[in-house]
């Protein structure tokens, strides 16, 4: 794999709001998880979100989809209040991408015919769908997995193709709920690079969340920090790493990047 330089991270901040969440309540048997929460993402902006376990990050990406129903509060997708719009239609209408936390390929089929079915749903044309599948093969160098069944990859393999997998549609907004976990090291830069390429190339909008705070933060525009249901954090990596409250509640006093 070949040695990655530094990122160049375009800043975007005067762009279009892309996805709103606004006043946003969720329960669950009676125990409040997001509490009036107020988030506007913005096109062609990478926004990482950080926050301790059980904090609400996999909710928002499920509000976001259609997976989940907000108890209060309304979802606005490019321009359009989609709150009871079915997941399927958001997926089509907006080009939506998920790398979900958990799961999202079929483990009884190979990685190439994984590949190959989302292919199939998105792409009509059979050589548009060809030149993709090679295009992704090549990038996440799958060449020697493709025959493989993808229940005996390792973790990080599966990751790989579940991210390949949301890319095949070229999603204008792609969702990527811990796409870090289970990487190794030289595969999170990889990764890295592919966010920031996508960025720059195309018209797309990137949420992702991750404990890897230091991969997350080398690779965003914005952070957010949320804590007990609310952002307490919201800015440039550097400026939400020396927020006051946002040390107390998550980073700690010693937490810093490069
Ligand atoms: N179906 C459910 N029923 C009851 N509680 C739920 C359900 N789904 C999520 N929760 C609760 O909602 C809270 C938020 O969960 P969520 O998965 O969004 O957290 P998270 O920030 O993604 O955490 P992690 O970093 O561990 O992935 C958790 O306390 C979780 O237990
Ligand atoms: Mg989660």
């Amino acid at each position: 794999m070949a040695l990655i330089k530094k990122f160049k991270i375009e800043d975007y901040k005067d762009q279009k709001t892309i996805v709103e969440l606004k006043n946003i309540s969720v329960f669950y048997n009676k125990r409040q998880i997001l509490d009036n929460l107020n988030l506007k993402i913005n096109k062609q902006e990478i926004l990482g979100m950080l926050g301790p376990n059980g904090v609400g990050k996999s909710t928002i990406f499920n509000l976001i989809t259609g997976l989940k129903d907000p108890n209060y509060g309304e979802i606005i997708i490019d321009g359009i209040n989609s709150t009871s719009l079915p997941i399927n239609e958001r997926f089509t209408k907006f080009k939506l991408g998920l790398v979900p936390q958990y799961g999202g390929i079929i483990q009884e089929l190979t990685l190439l015919d994984n590949l190959k079915l989302v292919a199939e749903i998105h792409i009509k044309e059979k050589d548009l769908r060809e030149i993709k599948i090679e295009k992704i093969i090549s990038q996440f160098e799958f060449q020697p997995l493709l025959n493989i069944k993808s229940k005996y990859l390792s973790g990080g393999q599966k990751k790989k193709l579940v991210i390949a997998m949301a890319l095949v549609n070229d999603p204008k907004i792609l969702l990527l709920d811990e796409p870090f976990a289970a990487l190794d090291i030289l595969t999170i830069k990889m990764l890295q690079e592919i966010i920031i390429n996508l960025q720059s190339t195309e018209e797309i909008s990137i949420v992702v969340c991750d404990h890897q705070a230091r991969d997350l933060l080398n690779c965003v525009t914005r952070a957010i920090v949320l804590s007990n249901g609310r952002i307490i954090a919201s800015g440039s990596p550097k400026e939400v790493i020396s927020d006051r409250v946002a040390k107390s509640e998550y980073f700690g006093d010693e937490f810093n990047i490069n």
